[in-house]
This record gives C-alpha cells, structure tokens and sequence, in this order.
C-alpha cells in the first residue's frame, strides 16, 4: 500500500478539541405545550449549553418519521417532523447556536429508512421502475446467515415478506425499517444529495448511523467490509471538497480492529465513536480491576492526523454488550442489571448515575475519564445532573425521558402532560443553586479540560503502577490516575480515596 499518511497540521480542526452534548429533540423542551419536546423548546435551551461549556450539540433524527425507532426510521430526509417544527425552526436553531458558538451536527442514517418512505413504497409496487433496487430484495430468507440479528429482543430474522412484491427484503434492524441497497448507484447519488442538503443548510456534521453495515456478502457478512469502507472514503472526499470544516462521526459498534477501521489512513472519517472502551470502564468499576481498560487501550493504536475518538459513557441507546467478550457481559449484567426489565437487546438501557448507584465518588470518577481519555467527550443530556432513568418504559425509553429543568409536576420541560413521564428527583434549577453539585462539577471539569488542550490533543500513554485497582496514563504533562476500588491506594506523588482521582501536572 502507498498511501502516504497526511501531515500532522499545526492548528487542530474544530472538533478535535470540542465538547459534544447530545440532546433529543423530544425530550429536552416543549416550547407549545403538547408534550413533546420541539425545535423551538431546544432553541429556548442553547443558552443552557453554552453556560455549561458546549462547543457542539448532536440532534438525533428530526427527519419526518413515524417515530417507531424514535426518529431513526426516516420517511422524508429533506422535511423536519411536524412535530418538532418547521424547516425555519431549524434554520433558527442552527442560526442561534452559531451565534452562541455552538457547531450542530445531525445523525444521518444511511443503512436503512422507513418502511413508510416513499422509497420503498415506490420500489414494492413498481420492482422495475425506478426505486425497483434501492432496497436488499430477495427470495430467499437464509441468504446471508453468517449476518447476527441486532434488535434480537423482537426480531428472529434480518429479513421480511412483502405481500406486495412477494419478495423478502433484507433489515439490519427493526422490520419496518428496510436497508437501503448500496448495489445501486442512485441510492449513492441519493445519499450526497442529502448530505449537501443539509450542509448547505449549516449543518457542521454528521454522525453516521449504523454505518458498518452497509453492504452485505455471501460467505462474509454484513459488517465493516471493504464496499462500505470505499464508501465512506467517497463520501469523505465529497466533504472534503465541498465542506472542508465539517465533520463525519461513524456510529461502528465493532470490535477494535474493525473500529480502527473507520478512520482508515485518515481518509475515512474524521471521528469514530470509542465503543471498545466504554463497555470496558463499567467493567473496571464492578470489578475494582483497571486491567481490562489497559488492555483495549492497547488495541487501539494512535490516530492518524486529523482524527479523534468520540469517548461518550452513556447515549439513547443501551449501554451495547454485542462486542465484549461472554464473561465482561455477565459480571455487566451481574453488576449493572438487578432488574432484568433494564435489559434492552444484548445490552443494559439505564442511565450513568442509577448505574453507578447514585454514588457521587463514581460518578465524578466516571467523568473525569469521559474528561481525560483520548478522544473528545460526547454528554449524554440529563447524566451532568445524574438524572435517573424509568426502566418500566418500552424499548429504549427508559433513558430518553424529558430533562428535568425544575422541580414540579412538568419539570420545566413542558406545561402539558408530557408524552413519555418525568422521572423527577433532581433539577438543572436546584442544581445551579448548589456550588458542590454534579452539574457544577461537571461544568467545572469541561472549563478546566479547556484550560488543558493537552487532554484533547496528547498522546496517551499509559502508567504502570503496580496497583491493580489503578488506571494511569500520561496526557502531555498531565498525569491522570483513577481508581476503580473501593479501598484507599498511596501512589506515591498522591494519594486516592474509593474511587478516587487525581490529573497531576508532571515535568
Ligand atoms: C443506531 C441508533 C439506534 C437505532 C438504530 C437503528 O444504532 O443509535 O438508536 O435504533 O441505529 O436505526
Ligand atoms: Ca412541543
């Protein structure tokens, strides 16, 4: 191979140094009191996110939908759900968020819409007309077993009967949502259509969903193969040329090796989500052992110029299980899941702080590794306040619930009865008055992750203490120490409580 790797540039780019929140449209502020949180409501918000210290907000689908994947089951990606407002409310929001120095990037998912999409309905009715192939159909349903199913918690098969065409179609995901077919041209021309689409609209990125799993093949599967790698390089080149500041995310729940993939010689996208690790710093927490974070850390070896990790603990999703190995699943579900209802596919749908059992020591320990490990910090909205979850709730729901802004029956979040309930306990308001709260905490470690460039740009390189509890690494001239156990250790240049830490400044 001759692809020389670019020169590492003297200015970093935007996101390599940016903090990252991620807030559901729906759940974060209901601006006309139906319910549901809107464009409007998180308009009325950003100023929220820029108090805290927010370079960029990630927005998960807004896309009209008929919302039985929350969003990601696209049915128009040129039209913004009537209930999240108007294509104006969006242009206003992402106006208003540059105005307070805050970048947008959206979720865009590729590998699939909605059954409801014109698309598809198109491409049933009429198999040689225009749309005849822009979905995987098939008559066999045991093509591609090598291919697991994902949403195994209500799907038994990747693939679905069409009484219409009377053919199978092929469905990484839920039933009513049919992969898109990357064998043909025009769903590529599709897909940069609405990348510029939305760029042009100021859009500064994308996170792209589900995107390991574009292509299929007989005999290899339908996970990072070299066809969706090309791909991705294709649509990396088109950003490049046309908008060359913004940003591509890639959502590629893989194990280390593939993950690495994603970047390829920085050719690829610039940012790629570090699910590797994050399984890996619950695990370390159960067990009061650093040995496993180590361990994938060494799996991933230093980027290329021009990209960064995603580091996130928690998201919309479950907390994922698919990608470690049996024995790190069950002392998860041992530690993490007294209540089976918490179980959501192969993984654990509950929120950081009922996670850690609400303990302040590991929920501050927790951040300060979301604030120090290599790669940019991605907040999931409701964990800077430790927000609890409602594991009662279908699907994913439990940690999707509206943020709790204020105390009292509607939580600030809307004045109506809201469509998914308020679990309550805590508040943005009651936390703002208290100096030693989370919220504070938190705000206080992204101020001072910005006064440290180091942590954003610094190799790490990990520290051997002989302190099997311990987890140290070297970012620049910071030394950053973690302890995952619950007894006191003496490291010699500082001493950590239970789960303590400490980011020490070293010659
Ligand atoms: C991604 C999203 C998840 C969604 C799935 C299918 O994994 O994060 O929420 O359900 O794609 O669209
Ligand atoms: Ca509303």
């Amino acid at each position: 191979m001759s692809t020389s790797t670019p020169k590492r540039s003297q200015t970093p780019k935007w996101y390599a140094t940016a903090v990252f929140y991620q807030a559901l449209v729906h759940a974060f502020q209901d601006s006309n009191a139906d319910g549901i949180g809107d464009l409007r409501g998180l308009i009325s918000r950003l100023d929220y996110l820029a108090w805290l210290g927010i370079d960029c907000l990630w927005l998960p689908p807004f896309y009209l939908s008929p919302m039985r994947d929350d969003g990601y089951d696209i049915a128009d990606y040129y039209a913004v759900d009537p209930r999240y407002g108007t294509m104006a409310d969006m242009e206003e929001l992402i106006a208003a968020a540059h105005a307070r120095g805050i970048r947008v990037v959206t979720d865009l998912a590729l590998n699939h819409t909605s059954d409801q999409h014109a698309w598809f309905q198109a491409s049933r009715r009429d198999p040689s007309g225009p749309y005849g192939d822009y979905y995987v159909w098939g008559d066999d349903p045991q093509r591609y077993p090598e291919i697991r199913v994902i949403f195994n918690d209500t799907e038994e098969s990747n693939w679905a009967w069409d009484p219409v065409r009377q053919q199978y179609y092929f469905h990484r995901f839920y039933s009513h949502q049919p992969d898109l077919n990357y064998d043909c041209p025009s769903v590529h021309r599709e897909v940069f259509k609405i990348i510029r689409f939305w760029m042009r609209k100021g859009i500064d990125g994308f996170r792209l969903d589900a995107i390991p799993y574009l292509y299929e093949r007989d005999g290899v599967g339908g996970e990072s193969l070299p066809e969706t790698l090309h791909f991705i390089e294709q649509v990396r080149a088109l950003v490049d040329a046309e908008f060359p500041d913004a940003l591509i995310i890639a959502e590629a729940n893989q194990p280390p090796a593939q993950t690495m993939e994603f970047f390829g010689a920085g050719n690829r996208v610039h940012m790629v989500f570090n699910f590797p690790v994050m399984p890996a710093l619950f695990a370390a927490l159960a067990t009061g052992s650093a040995a496993g974070v180590y361990d994938v850390l060494d799996k991933l070896p230093e980027l290329p110029a021009g990209c960064q990790w995603g580091t996130f603990l928690r998201n919309h999703d479950e907390l994922t299980l698919e990608m470690v190995p049996p024995e790190v699943r069950e002392v998860m579900y041992a530690a993490y899941m007294p209540d089976p209802r918490a179980k959501a596919n192969d993984g654990i749908a509950r929120r950081l702080a009922p996670l850690v059992g609400g303990d302040c020591r590991k929920l501050e320990l927790m951040f300060s590794l979301l604030f120090s490990l290599p790669g940019a910090p991605f907040i999931y909205y409701g964990d800077e306040i430790g927000m609890g979850e409602d594991i009662t709730l279908p699907d994913r729901h439990a940690v999707r619930t509206p943020m709790q802004w204020e105390e009292g029956p509607g939580a600030g979040f809307s004045t109506a009865a809201p469509q998914w309930p308020i679990v309550g306990g805590t508040s943005v308001a009651a936390q703002r008055a208290e100096e030693d709260s989370l919220l504070h905490f938190v705000r206080g470690l992204i101020a001072q992750r910005k006064a440290h460039p180091e942590l954003a740009l610094a190799p790490y390189e990990p520290v051997e203490t002989g302190v099997d509890a311990v987890f140290a690494f070297q970012r620049g001239s910071l030394l950053c120490v973690h302890n995952f156990g619950a007894e006191a250790v003496d490291l010699g240049p500082v001493e950590l409580g239970p789960f303590g830490w400490a980011w020490i400044p070293v010659e």
